[in-house]
Order: C-alpha cells, then structure tokens, then sequence
C-alpha cells in the first residue's frame, strides 16, 4: 500500500493530526492502522478534562505556565512550556468546531475543574467522561473526510527504514513506512508512506497495575527505539495516585484527580487525613507527590491501600461532575455517599518517549511523533495533570502546519517484503503469558515510584533473561500481536531501567533511594 501519510494509532494525536492534513489537502492520502477498535485508545478514558486557561479574570497563561514549570521539578522546557500554554485556547477551539461537547456552567461558561498542582479552576471537561467525548468527535469528523482510511485491527509491527534498504543512501536515517500485521487474517504487508507519524500512546501495561487500557504496550516507543531514534526521559513514569483498589487482581479503574479537585480527602485506614503532613498543598499536591506520600504511608502501615473520603462533598453537585466514577464505584458495591474509596497508586502516564522539536521531528528522516510516545519538554520530570490531552492537540497541529509546507517528494525505493520464512506458528503461548507476568512484576516490585539502585540492578538482570527468551521465540514464530507487544514492552522496561540508573539526582516523578534527596519524603 502507499500514502502519503502513514498515523499509527487514532487517539487525540492521530486523529487531530490527520483531520488537519486530510481537510487541507483533499488530493493527499491519509492512511490510519490502529491495532484494537478505532476508538480503542488512552484518550477514550481520560476522565479530569483539559488544561486550558479559558477564564482571563482569574487565571493567565502566566500561571498556567508557572504550575506546569513547578509541576516538572525544573526539567520542562521552558520555551515549550510557554509555546504549547499559548495555543491551548486556538487548538481547544478547533475541538469545538469539529463537535465536541463541554460542560459549561448557569451563565453558559465553561464549567471550570480543578487538579492536583493547579494554582486555578482551569479544567475544561465533558462530566468525567471527556476522552470519551473527544475520541467521539474526532472519529466523527474523520469519517466525514474521504481521503482518510481509518484501518482497525492493524497492527504496526516495525518502521522500515535504511535498516532494511541496503542500497537506499541518505543523508542520515529515514523512514519509508511500516510492516503492517492484519490481526483479522494474519497478513503481514507493507505500508510505504511519503511521511510516517508514531502517535501509539503510553506504556501503562508494562506495569501490571495500570489505569491504562490493553492496548498501551509501548509500542511506537519500541519501534522507533529499534529504528535507533533518540529516545529520552522514560525514567519518569508518572503514578496516578488514586486507582480503585481491589483486592482480588489489578484494578485499572481511575478516580480522577478531578475528585480531590472537587474537595475530597485521602485518608490512611484510622481515619487520619495524612496529606497536609506531606506537603502545604494537601491533596492537592502535585501527582509525583500524592503517590510518594502515600506509597510512604502504606510503607509505614503495612496496608494495602489508603481511602478517598467524598462523604463530606455535596453529592447532588458531585453526581452531577462524576456519574461515571459514582456508578463504577456502586457496581463495586462502594456507595460514594457514605464509603470511603479504597485508593492506591498505579502507572499512568509516561512523561518521556521519542524525542521530538518543536515540529514534532523525530531524530530519523519522515518521522514524526505526537502525543504521549513522544518526548516533547513540556512535562519535564513529572506532568501538570491534564496536560496531556493539551499537548497532543497543539503538538499535531504543528507537525500538521509543518507538513503542510514541505513538499514530500515520495522516493522510489525498494522495500523487500516481510521474511518470515522458516517460522512456525507459536505453540507456547504459555511462554508469552508467563513472560509478560514476570515483566510486569519485576516492574511493579523492582521499578515502581521508590527505586534503588539494587533493585534497578536486580530487575536488568532478570530482564536480560526475558529478553533473550523472548528473542528466540521472535525469530522461530510467525508473528502475533501478543508476541510483538511482549518483545516492544521489554524493550521499553529496558529503557526505563537503563535511564533510572542513569539519573543520580532524584527529580519529580523519580525517586531512588541511593541518590542526593530532593525535597524530602
Ligand atoms: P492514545 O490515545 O493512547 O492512542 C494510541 C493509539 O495507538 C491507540 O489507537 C492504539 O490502539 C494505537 N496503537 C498503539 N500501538 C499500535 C500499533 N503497534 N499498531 C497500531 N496501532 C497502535 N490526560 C489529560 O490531559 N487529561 C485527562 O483527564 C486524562 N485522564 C486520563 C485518564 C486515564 C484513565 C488515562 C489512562 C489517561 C488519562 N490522561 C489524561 C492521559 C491521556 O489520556 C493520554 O496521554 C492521551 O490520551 C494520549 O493520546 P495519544 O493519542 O497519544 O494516545
Ligand atoms: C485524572 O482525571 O485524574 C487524570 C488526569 C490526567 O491524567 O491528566
């Protein structure tokens, strides 16, 4: 197949850039494989809303700027901080162009939420559903378009690059496109494209314990990695404080921050609201810090977990906010009304990934990246909640406007077709699944928001076994996605290892116990 724009992945950023290409230029083609349902994404659970300064009385993009700069505990770039800050409100307004709903107050205002690390009500939110209603309208307006072909249940297995073009000579490395698996027939084929965008989300998966959806694997991460583009910042894996704990397995459930925003307060299992000893912003306390804080509390109590307490909140206003979160916590046979939520931390969001300028360029030729693969520096060590959803937004329309002025002259190249002679199909899935277990517990035990160097040191170790294991099935297997998933987590907990050891100075989300103490715990 050919296009001129190969997206993989129909989140926020996949879709919002491909809308913007396929809209000005009706003659090009847009081609999207994304390898679960369209809609299947990050974007479709994000809950809080929208980091946007709407309200000029009261907020500024100056305090916006301010938060997210204290927010990444001096790592952020500054420059995109204030860049991606300024052209929320132009991009956000494109959202609503484009038909997607927000809650607006009696005066018909936006109806403002607030955050952890939020010095202003700046949230801008669809109930607790907003991703929801996002993906809803970008999906919408995508369809509209005919030169975009949205491909579900394609799985993006490799970027082709000179790697595989032996006589292909150029002025450093580019990518040419991808090897595209078809999950339906087993198909593997080749995506030839005059520019390739990795917009494959987040890596929550790579922890057992994730708010994350199946489908965040790392797998735009790994690709690139192996396409040997620059990949940094994947020690700081952010933890959101409050996913639904429970007992029997892993909840992934999210309570969103928007709940503490609304009042709530986290309590240890005697009742006692323990935050305002952590920090002067009590509950609303920047993420890194809520979940070391209560990672601190558990540690001391030997619990399991510690509580959300709403029962103080005005529940026909809190109903009205969070009838999703109300109703999931009713069929956990939790009454928010008069039961405390049981809360602990799990892997959210990862602030590093694929290097990116501001034009969203990767560090390989044709490549760009977008939204949470990509490390752009705005979040620095530990992103501003609700920040995400904003940074995709203005990051695919600058790859979008910078696109648009290059003339892509598609280049005849070879491609040889994907080998996959002398393989068989797996029979030990076992093997898969037990790996993709012990990953995803070195991660949590060994990898988790305290680090040691000790323990860093254990879980290479392991993974290093894992790896060479998983390799060999790799090179005897035809491929499945659950294999590829497998081998692009690896490569991604390698990553985030590699880097933690790398980093001797405890920074935001990152926490190691064997470096110089920033701020104490
Ligand atoms: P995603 O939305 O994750 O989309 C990635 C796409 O890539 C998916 O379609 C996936 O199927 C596809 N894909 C991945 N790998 C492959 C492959 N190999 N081949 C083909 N397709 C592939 N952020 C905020 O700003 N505000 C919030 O309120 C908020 N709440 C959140 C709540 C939850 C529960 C979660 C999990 C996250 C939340 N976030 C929030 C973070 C935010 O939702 C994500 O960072 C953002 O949506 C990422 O968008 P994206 O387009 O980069 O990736
Ligand atoms: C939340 O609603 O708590 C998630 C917000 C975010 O991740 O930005």
């Amino acid at each position: 197949m050919n296009t001129d724009y190969l997206v993989i992945g129909s989140g926020i950023a996949g879709l919002t850039f491909s809308v913007k290409m396929a809209e000005k230029f009706p003659d090009r083609k847009v081609v999207v494989v994304t390898k679960a349902n369209e809609d299947e994404s990050n974007t479709k659970y994000a809950q809080g809303g929208v980091a946007i300064v709407s309200n000029k009385e009261e907020d500024s993009f100056k305090k916006h700027i301010k938060d997210t700069l204290i927010a990444g505990d001096g790592l952020c770039d500054e420059d995109v901080v204030k860049m991606v800050v300024k052209e929320g409100p132009d991009r956000f307004e494109e959202l609503l162009l484009w038909g997607a709903n927000f809650d607006v107050n009696d005066i018909g205002e936006f109806d403002l939420g607030k955050e952890g690390g939020h010095s202003e009500y700046r949230i801008i939110h669809h109930k607790d559903i907003t991703g929801y209603e996002i993906e809803r309208a970008l999906l919408t307006k995508a369809h509209q378009l005919e030169n975009i072909s949205i491909l579900p249940h394609h799985f993006a297995i490799d970027l082709i690059t000179n790697h595989q073009i032996k006589d292909h000579v150029s002025d450093g490395l580019t990518c040419f496109g991808a090897y595209v698996l078809d999950q339906l027939s087993g198909d593997i084929f080749t995506i030839k494209a005059s520019s390739t965008l990795l917009a494959s989300g987040g890596i929550g998966c790579v922890y057992g314990h994730t708010t994350n959806p199946v489908i965040a694997t790392g797998d735009g991460i790994a690709m690139a990695y192996r396409a040997k583009a620059r990949i940094k910042d994947m020690e700081f894996v952010q933890f959101h404080p409050t996913a639904l704990y429970e007992a029997k397995g892993e909840s992934s459930f999210l309570i969103s921050e928007a709940v503490r925003g609304f009042g709530a307060y986290l309590r240890n299992k005697k009742g006692y609201r323990f935050m305002p000893d952590y920090d002067e912003r009590a509950e609303l306390a920047s993420r890194d810090i809520v979940s070391q804080s209560i990672d601190s509390e558990l540690k001391k109590s030997g619990e399991s977990h510690v509580y959300l307490d709403c029962t103080h909140l005005d529940m026909e206003a809190f109903i009205k906010h969070f009838p999703n979160i109300y109703n999931e916590c009713l069929e956990h046979h939790i009454d928010i009304k008069t039961d405390w939520i049981p809360v602990v931390p799990a892997s959210h969001y990862l602030c590093g990934g694929i290097e990116v300028n501001k034009e969203g360029e990767t560090t390989i030729n044709n490549l760009f990246a977008c939204g949470e693969c990509s490390r752009t520096g705005l979040h620095g060590a530990n992103r501003l909640a609700s920040n995400s959803l904003l940074e995709a937004l203005v990051y695919a329309h600058n790859i979008y406007k910078y696109q648009s002025k290059k003339d892509y002259k598609y280049t005849q190249v070879n491609i040889p077709d994907w080998n996959d002679e002398g393989t068989n199909i797996p029979k030990e899935h076992i093997l898969i699944q037990h790996n993709l277990k012990e990953l995803q517990a070195l991660m949590r035990d060994y990898v988790g928001i305290v680090r040691s160097n000790r323990r860093l040191k254990r879980a290479i170790k392991r993974l290093d076994l894992i790896y060479e294991e998983v390799e060999d099935l790799y090179r005897e297997s035809k491929i499945t996605t659950s294999l590829c998933e497998l081998r692009n987590m690896i490569n991604v907990a390698h990553l985030i290892i590699r880097q933690s050891l790398d980093r001797k100075e405890n920074r935001g989300g990152y926490y190691n116990i064997d470096n110089i103490k920033k701020g104490s715990l």
